[in-house]
């Protein structure tokens, strides 16, 4: 099991008219990254944000921005993200065709480069290309939409990720994405997982950094 717990609240979630401020409520939690996710309308339903988003953030902070691409053609943005301040570019590898040059091509660009896999997605794609990743991303939900339930076979992929990326000896980053709640958090970390996003179980709370310390603190009660 990995030593290092990062959170990472997901801003999808946060009361965007108070953005600054919900942002500092995490950061004075303790948050680790801030998390970013850009929908395009295509590869999932949704409509989020753009590059502008981390820009606007990057003048808040200087803790990692972690962007969640859930866009085809993920590689026409990388140089935008890049420049906005983004330090983590992750992406669905059925939303490319040429997965390991767009992750050598995150990397050239200064940032971490993440692959993200859907619940139905098999570790396999991760596997082929696993010397270009940084990050690994195990969706624990059909990404979307915040607010959803944790996918309780999420778990036994956590652990076997986990297993692949100790038998290669990688040193990627294993996050997590979907559903996280001081509940869910303790199976997924038990699992191997050491980064976490959460976006309703933070925002939708009364006190933001209360939560993300009980994320945190919820890992640290199941080592
Ligand atoms: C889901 C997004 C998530 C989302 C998580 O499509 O990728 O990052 O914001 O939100 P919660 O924690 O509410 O499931
Ligand atoms: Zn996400």
């Amino acid at each position: 099991m990995s030593e290092r717990i990062r959170i990472a609240p997901s801003v999808l979630s946060a009361d965007l008219t108070r953005l600054a401020e919900q942002v500092g409520q995490v950061l004075a939690g303790g948050a680790d990254w801030l998390h970013v996710d850009v929908m395009d309308g295509r590869f999932v339903p949704n409509l989020t944000f753009g590059a502008n988003m981390v820009e606007a953030l990057r003048t808040l902070t200087d803790k990692p921005i972690d962007a969640h691409l859930m866009v085809l053609e993920p590689e026409r943005h990388i140089d935008a993200f890049a420049a906005a301040g983004a330090s983590v570019f992750t992406f669905h590898p059925e939303a490319t065709v040429h997965v390991q040059r767009q992750l050598a091509s995150v990397r050239g660009r200064g940032m971490l480069a993440g692959l993200a896999l859907n619940p139905g997605s098999p570790l396999a794609l991760a596997e082929e290309v696993i010397a270009d990743l940084d990050l690994l991303l195990i969706m624990t939900v059909n990404p979307g939409f915040g607010g959803q339930g944790y996918l309780p076979s999420s778990t036994g992929k956590i652990r076997r990720a986990r297993e692949l990326l100790s038998a290669h000896r990688s040193r990627a980053v294993l996050e997590v994405d979907g559903g996280i709640t001081p509940q869910t958090i303790v199976a997924a970390h038990a699992a191997g997982a050491d980064t976490f996003v959460a976006g309703n179980a933070i925002f939708t709370s009364s006190d933001p950094a209360r939560e993300v310390r009980e994320l945190r603190r919820q890992c640290l009660a199941t080592v």
